[in-house]
């Protein structure tokens, strides 16, 4: 049997589109719904009652368009995969948090990895407690990074201004003794940053995200659940809450491809 519909996909805005791009790579014949809440960007700053209550209605709206599952791609709003969860069963919710931990365990399996993620997602510390999960005691590091969203977003993503704000959040991870073997993008936005954050970071440290090893979750749970699609005719359209032209232009650079204007659509949460 082959399952046609959608896989939902949901970031607070261009971010998820670096998980979009592993998804798309790893599963060619299933068609996307991608949402992005670019009105109420960013969630990294909100309370985590906030954000939990924008992912209930991001993923609400996926749902009322006929998806089959949900991909909150987008650590802040994983913290509240199990919210949302709750309010879509038995329709799967996967999250990047538990795929991210996964990525830096494989990357450095005797630390220390150095989490670096939004202010709510250090905050609620989902990253040491999925890592945890994983039945490690490795040594962590957590370092919010609140400006690398807007410079993202912004299509800033090198040079000496982009640099200096990297070298200035990564110093205290950088000194923490023993120094990170690998440094966890603990956000859908920071892959965008990634050549910046590797010229600081030197060689020697690895740098990991979550959008490979989330793409390899969805797959299993695709099976698992009996609901790929084999009939091939994938297709991709885009949701946003404002500017979609903007959206269009700049998510081209998360996407890795160009995103045609016409394919995204204006859409209102509240
Ligand atoms: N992309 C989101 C994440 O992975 C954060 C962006 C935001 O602060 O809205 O955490």
């Amino acid at each position: 049997m082959s399952d046609p519909r959608p896989i939902g996909v949901f970031d607070s805005g261009m971010g998820g589109l670096t998980v979009l791009r592993e998804l798309i790579r790893a599963l060619p014949d299933e068609s996307f719904i991608y949402l992005g809440d670019t009105a109420r960007l960013p969630y990294g700053t909100k309370s985590a009652d906030t954000v939990r209550r924008y992912a209930q209605q991001a993923a609400a709206a996926l749902v009322a368009r006929g998806v089959k599952m949900v991909v909150i791609a987008c650590n802040t709003a994983s913290i509240s995969s199990a919210a949302v969860a709750e309010l879509l069963a038995p329709l799967p919710v996967l999250g990047v948090i538990a795929p991210g931990a996964k990525a830096a365990l494989a990357a450095a399996p005797d630390g220390p990895v150095a989490v670096i993620a939004t202010e709510t997602t250090v905050k609620g510390g989902a990253y040491r407690a999925a890592i945890r999960a994983l039945g490690s005691d490795i040594p962590i590091v957590q370092q919010a990074c609140p400006l690398f969203v807007p410079l993202a977003e912004e299509g800033l993503v090198e040079g000496p201004i982009v640099e200096a704000i990297v070298a200035r959040y990564l110093g205290p991870v950088l000194e923490s003794m023993p120094r990170p073997k690998a440094i966890l993008l603990g956000c859908t936005h920071y892959p965008a940053l990634k050549g910046a954050i590797a010229k600081v970071a030197g060689p020697e440290i690895a740098l990991v995200d979550s959008a490979k090893t989330a793409a390899d979750a969805v797959a299993a749970t695709l099976r698992e659940k009996g609901i790929t699609n084999s009939g091939g005719a994938a297709a991709l359209s885009f949701l946003a809450t404002d500017a979609p032209d903007r959206f269009a232009r700049a998510g081209a650079i998360f996407l890795g491809q160009p995103i045609d204007p016409g394919a995204v659509e204006l859409i209102d949460l509240q």
